[in-house]
């Protein structure tokens, strides 16, 4: 069963994704999740904006494909106070620079097998440390056909930089999944 989307904000502390290895994805021992590591990069704009003062922040990636970004436009986190942040699909495109406590949501892409599970932009997101200073969480997507590799990429990002692993859905997602992540935010960023 997915966990549900109701654990307290980890603390500010924990490993990275680096650049390091094949398949561009160790852990490294540095300096862990501190907003006091964040650099003075322009904050990005959302996609959709919070409507009134922000409680927290989404990030998510979606490929080609496009299921996670329907996923969440359903979601309309913004008239719930949740900025929306969409991680760049092409290495041309400007970098996303976020500078507020969010829950990064992603899909897998691993094709099976675990250790490259994390698509190569979120982790190019997450490798800045001034953007992974402020995760405080993981929402990952997949397809139970690939097995145990299901919705690897939260398994590996919550152990990387220390944060819950807080839901899991497949592809699309349920009319379920979308409110059990819309009042699981609400929740996790108010309590
Ligand atoms: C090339 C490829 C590899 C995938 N590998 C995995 C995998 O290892 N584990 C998994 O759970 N889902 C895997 N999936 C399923 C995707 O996570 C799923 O289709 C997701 O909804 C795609 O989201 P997007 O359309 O927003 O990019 C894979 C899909 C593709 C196309």
């Amino acid at each position: 069963m997915s966990p549900d989307v109701t654990a307290a904000p980890a603390p500010s502390s924990g490993g990275v994704v680096s650049a390091a290895g094949r398949d561009g994805v160790a852990v490294a021992a540095t300096s862990g999740n501190s907003p006091d590591n964040a650099t003075a990069a322009t904050p990005s704009a959302p996609e959709y904006a919070a409507q009134g003062e922000p409680i927290g922040a989404l990030v998510y990636f979606s490929s080609a494909s496009e299921n996670t970004a329907r996923f969440v436009a359903g979601c309309k986190l913004g008239e719930y106070g949740i900025n929306v942040y969409r991680v760049p699909l092409r290495p041309a495109d400007p970098p996303l620079n976020v500078r507020e406590p969010y829950v990064i949501m992603v899909p897998t892409y691993g094709g099976g097998v675990i250790k490259k599970a994390v698509p190569i932009q979120v982790k190019r997101f997450l490798n800045d440390p001034a953007n992974r200073a402020w995760i405080r969480g993981v929402i990952a997507s997949g397809n139970t056909n690939f097995g145990e590799a299901y919705c690897a990429a939260g398994d590996i990002i919550s152990a990387k930089c220390h944060v819950p692993f807080l839901y899991k859905y497949e592809l699309m997602g349920t009319p379920e999944d979308t409110a059990a992540v819309r009042d699981g935010l609400v929740r996790f960023f108010t309590s």
